[in-house]
């Protein structure tokens, strides 16, 4: 069957051209437009992305429309029930479930790499008591770059799955000793006999001082939430890892630039974001006077939490979340809280009012994500380095992909230039 092709007439200049148009297994057709300038001397202009593919993946599946989700084919709703994050970690890393050996081989990979190096925890002491986790986290991950000199040939396929072990294994020890220096608390040592999450909560919350034994339902929860959050497909934060990583630079200091764009409030940050807007609302009585206040156009609140660039349906990730959310608060002691009831009479409304009704504007992955957190003891500045820590998976399954296909090429965008015309130069005494 020939391969479809897209006809591009430009009238003005009475000429066409046939554009080749990719289908892919799942989604829309998409038109190949490399050779436009070549052939018809014109670009073409789309800033911020919003009909334009920048690559070929097989990893994330989305329909936005549909509120559909899959990770290598496999819906987002049967990996949150079923599988654990680690198991996904695999999957997304090398594209197929894994047999129990093989899990069970991953699982000690990445349990015997969480050690941080001790000279790395002298550059904590750099930041100020207050800094925000999220510019330690950028910081600390990307000086990664300046350890593991053994194994940082990016062309060699065994050193980049070491890379990506390293990084999977330390973030948690990275990010629950960001929490510890705010609290100028003694950092905490990985445990060998615990899973990837309780490990985590229990450098976040032990200490030397005594026992700590992570909680069951918050352990499913966070497994939950490192699942729904572990990819996305070509977000900010992953194209930002791609872009950089299209150069050939040290993968931890592409995974740093990754952070960098995640913690912004429009993508990662909004978690945060969420949970300070409704600690502002304060009161149900004053949600109608916040949706009022979300659209005035010469009001630059927005309702954080709510609206995606893709979604444009419920996001799925979202009614899982919402689920849990209402489990832990129950099994916490929080049934009736404050927090919650807000988020809920919030969405509500919102759902029923014109405005987002016609703008397609629904509860993304952050807009419950937040209450979990904070109802598990994980303070505010945290949770986007939570979002982090999940993500680093989808990072490095992108940056692995990428590194691999042999038609990868520098990213390097073009641009509409509106400055001056060309002008000549003055000198300063004659301006
Ligand atoms: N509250 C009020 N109005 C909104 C919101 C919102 N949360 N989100 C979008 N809108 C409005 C916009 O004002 C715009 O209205 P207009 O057509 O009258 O001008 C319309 O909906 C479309 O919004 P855009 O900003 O053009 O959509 P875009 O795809 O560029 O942005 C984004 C998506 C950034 C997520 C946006 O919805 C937003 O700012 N949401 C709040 C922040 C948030 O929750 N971010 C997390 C996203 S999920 C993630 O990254 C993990």
């Amino acid at each position: 069957m020939a391969a479809k092709t897209f006809t591009l007439t430009d009238n003005s200049n009475n000429r066409s051209m046939e554009l080749p148009v990719r289908q892919g297994t799942q989604g829309p057709p998409t038109i190949e437009i490399a050779s436009l300038y070549k052939e018809m001397g014109v670009f073409t202009y789309d800033p911020g992305f919003l009909g334009t593919g920048s690559c070929n993946s097989a990893i994330t599946y989305i329909d936005g429309e549909e509120g559909i989700l899959q990770y290598r084919g496999y819906p987002i709703e049967q990996l949150a029930e079923k599988s654990s994050f680690l198991e996904v970690a695999y999957l997304l890393l090398y594209g197929e479930l894994p047999a129990a050996t093989e899990l069970a081989t991953f699982e000690n990979m990445i349990i015997h790499h969480t050690m941080i190096n001790e000279n790395l925890k002298n550059l904590y002491n750099g930041f100020h008591y207050d800094a925000h986790p999220m510019a330690i986290m950028t910081g600390v991950v990307g000086s990664l770059s300046a350890f593991y000199h053994d194994s940082l040939d990016i062309h060699n396929p065994r050193h980049r799955e070491i890379s990506a072990h390293r990084l999977i294994a330390k973030m948690p020890t990275i990010a629950a000793a960001s929490y510890k220096h705010s609290k100028c608390e003694p950092f905490i040592y990985p445990r060998n006999d615990m899973g990837f999450c309780a490990n985590f909560l229990h450098m976040m919350f032990a200490s030397p001082c005594e026992e700590y034994v992570p909680d069951p339902v918050a352990v499913k929860a966070i497994e939950v939430l490192f699942i729904l959050h572990a990819d996305h497909e070509q977000n900010a934060s992953t194209s930002t890892v791609r872009l950089a990583g299209s150069s050939q630079a040290n993968p931890f200091a592409c995974i740093a630039a990754g952070i960098a764009s995640l913690w912004g409030p429009a993508h990662g940050g909004a978690n945060e974001a969420v949970l300070n807007m409704l600690e502002e609302i304060g009161d149900v009585s004053q949600v109608e006077k916040y949706v009022l206040k979300a659209k005035d156009k010469d009001d630059p609140f927005r309702l954080m939490g709510f609206g995606h660039r893709v979604y444009k349906n419920y996001d799925p990730r979202a009614r899982i979340i919402r689920k849990v959310c209402h489990e832990v608060l129950a099994s916490t002691g929080h049934a009736d809280s404050p927090l919650m009831e807000l988020a809920v009479k919030l969405e509500e409304i919102a759902l029923k009012d014109d405005y987002f009704i016609e703008r397609k504007l629904y509860p993304n992955v952050d807009f419950y994500s937040g209450i979990i957190y904070r109802a598990l003891g994980i303070p505010n500045n945290m949770f986007t380095v939570m979002f982090a820590i999940a993500r680093s998976v989808g990072w490095t399954a992108h940056w692995m992909e990428m590194i691999a296909d042999p038609s990868q090429r520098i990213g390097r965008p073009r641009q509409v230039y509106d400055g001056a015309p060309k002008r000549d130069y003055v000198p300063v005494d004659k301006r």
